[in-house]
């Protein structure tokens, strides 16, 4: 049994990523706003294998809140960063407040969540970030994503540093680009848009990536899109 902590997990991609986790009898923990959303989750777990944490994670000081739920845990053996917030404005439209709360969500909130769980994590520990095509050099941009996609870059490099700054004692620490993926995020920044992959699909990789990835990588962004180039 692995000890697996899944932000964002009320909806879309983690959603399916914490089922999945759960139906292979791992230990789960959940976190994003929507309590009753991850309260849900409980349908597909056995006694003792799952818990959730309603938390805000643009509150940088709360995010310590997470070390103390896992207190009974010998070891995270997978943290998934997988909360994300993607704006789609102009950019001469883009405001204070959209900067601010794209980068709590998309860049401070996994910073924070790696350094708290610190204590938690060893040299066979995983850090997954999920982040996107939009965040690679050189891949194909969209308008409107200048805040989602910069951000979500940025815990692109933050991966890269890290594995090298924790490369002694751990965790090993990897990015995952996503392709298009058919969830509410992307039906609400772009609507309409069809994407080729699912979200059980996409958590399915995400899940063998988690549990095998870090045998063979460490501070690398895997691509995992069949829609931009
Ligand atoms: N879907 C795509 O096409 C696509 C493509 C590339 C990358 N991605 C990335 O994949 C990840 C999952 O995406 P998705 O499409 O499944 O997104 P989604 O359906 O919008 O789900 C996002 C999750 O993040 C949580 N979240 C957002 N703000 C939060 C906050 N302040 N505090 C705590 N939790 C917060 C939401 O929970 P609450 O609202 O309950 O807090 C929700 O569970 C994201 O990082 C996204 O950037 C997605």
């Amino acid at each position: 049994m692995k000890n697996i902590i899944i932000t964002g997990a009320s909806r879309g991609i983690g959603y399916e990523l914490a089922k999945q986790h759960l139906a292979l009898g791992n230990r789960v923990l959940t976190i994003s706003r929507n309590e009753d959303k991850l309260a849900e989750l409980k349908d597909f777990a056995q006694e003792g294998q799952y818990d959730f944490l309603g938390l805000d994670l643009t509150n940088f000081e709360e995010i310590v809140k997470v070390l103390d739920a896992v207190s009974t845990w010998d070891k995270v053996d997978i943290l998934y960063n997988n909360a994300g917030l993607c704006i789609n404005k102009p950019f001469a439209e883009m405001e204070e407040e959209d900067l601010l709360r794209s980068w709590q969500v998309n860049f401070m909130a996994p910073y924070r969540l790696i350094q708290v769980l610190l204590p938690k994590l060893d040299k066979t520990s995983h850090v997954v970030n999920v982040s996107t095509m939009g965040a690679v050099q050189g891949s194909v941009k969209f308008p409107g994503l200048s805040v989602y996609s910069s951000s979500k870059s940025a815990t692109v490099n933050l991966t890269e540093l890290l594995a090298e700054e924790l490369k002694e004692n751990g965790p090993r620490i990897n990015a995952v680009a996503l392709g298009a993926v058919q969830t509410e995020m992307l039906e609400e920044a772009f609507p309409g848009y069809i994407a080729p992959t699912q979200p059980n699909e996409m958590a399915a990789y995400l899940v063998d990536f988690g549990l095998n990835g870090w045998k063979y990588f460490n501070g690398k962004t895997q691509q995992a899109s069949i829609s931009t180039p």
